[in-house]
């Protein structure tokens, strides 16, 4: 059997988003910011679709939901207000927050409790993707900042490469691709890094509406790219990763690597909020854990816990434990190199303005 995609504006439809037998169709990456436009229910709907199946080359998957967790986000924003008074600056740090929308939601409420004495930051692991391809032509393909290619778009066909459509289901689909990815994609891919004159490559901000405009008009909000395997070069006061810390992503080693890096970043007395839940409004199995005397201390438990508890409490700031201390002065210094976009980078424009 054939599936389709989608792969231009128009196709953003209610009657075309679904295939055959409701098979939910791939969307193609570089029309994510072309809905913004669109009723904001509509908007956050399809941008939801277009997350759901795709994932970045380290296999992990961008979805992510408006209200998502609110119940989660009131305990950690009463657990926030009990450990830093309003009247003080405060710090955060929010990783893997794919478009941000999770991120928005929790910038409003601390907002509403610090105001401009907040300083907030969002980041994921590959907020910026680019399409490469032939002057005029619809074929392209949606690379990541490492040039990795995750997405091929030859009409009619949109295909996912790294998490595509089950072969026994759709063996036609995974032949094409196949094809597609040899005599299309990879010599592409080396005709731009060769610079050829008629190869061109724009950028595909993955951010929502509302995180766009956030960065352009806030000056307390920014959205950087970050790798949580990277040491930390920026202190915070709090540091929040949810669905990110993910066995089914990682490997309990990695996820250590991931806890320490978060730990060496957190401020003495910080807080640490993560948890993992399905779609929006279902239970997070979470926690939220104080920096203190050198380790993370549990303060609050929601559903049956965070699945890295076990690591989250081993930590230990004593070479020779965990090497945090070590780990520290080998590392310390690295966000500088971290690519960052706010409101004065250039290539912001307002949401919702025309570029
Ligand atoms: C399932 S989404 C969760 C998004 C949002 N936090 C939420 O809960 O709705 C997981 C996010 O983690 C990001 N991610 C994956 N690997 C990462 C890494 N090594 N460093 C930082 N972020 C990463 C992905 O890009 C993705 O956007």
């Amino acid at each position: 059997m054939f599936k389709f995609g989608i792969h231009k504006r128009e196709q953003l439809t209610p009657d075309h988003l679904e295939g055959f037998f409701r098979a939910r169709k791939f969307i193609a990456l570089d029309l994510y910011n072309a809905l913004d436009d669109y009723p904001p229910g509509d908007r956050d709907r399809i941008q939801g679709r277009m997350l759901r199946r795709f994932s970045n080359q380290n296999g992990t998957f961008k979805n992510t939901y408006v209200r998502r967790f609110e119940d989660f986000d009131i305990l950690a924003a009463n657990s926030v207000r009990s450990a830093f008074p309003a009247n003080r600056e405060i710090r955060v740090h929010d990783i893997g927050a794919s478009d941000g929308r999770t991120s928005c939601a929790f910038y409003d409420t601390l907002s509403g409790i610090y105001g401009p004495r907040l300083k907030f930051v969002a980041s994921d692991y590959a907020p910026f993707l680019y399409v490469v391809r032939r002057k005029n032509s619809t074929r392209r393909v949606i690379v990541d900042e490492r040039e990795n290619i995750l997405q091929i778009i030859t009409p009619p066909f949109v295909f996912n490469v790294i998490h595509p459509e089950k072969k026994l289901l759709y063996p036609f689909n995974h032949f094409i691709r196949y094809f597609v990815n040899r005599r299309y994609a990879r010599p592409l891919m080396l005709a731009y890094k060769a610079g050829e004159r008629d190869v061109e490559r724009s950028r595909v901000d993955l951010l929502c509406y509302e995180c766009r405009a956030n960065c352009a008009s806030k000056d307390n909000f920014r959205f950087i790219s970050y790798d949580i395997f990277s040491p930390p070069t920026e202190r915070f006061d709090v540091i929040r990763a949810m669905n990110v810390l993910n066995l089914i992503y990682f490997s309990r080693e990695d996820l250590m690597k991931a806890v320490t890096n978060i730990f060496l970043s957190l401020e003495e007395g910080g807080l640490f909020i993560t948890g993992s839940n399905l779609e929006a409004g279902t239970r997070v199995n979470g926690g939220i854990y104080k920096k203190s005397g050198g380790r993370l201390e549990k303060l609050e438990g929601s559903g049956n816990g965070s699945q890295v508890d076990d690591l989250i409490q081993a930590i230990r700031d004593t070479p020779g434990e965990t090497g945090c201390d070590a780990y520290e002065e080998q590392e310390a210094g690295a966000l500088k190199h971290t690519k960052e976009y706010s409101a004065s980078t250039p290539g912001w424009r307002k949401a919702g303005a025309k570029s």
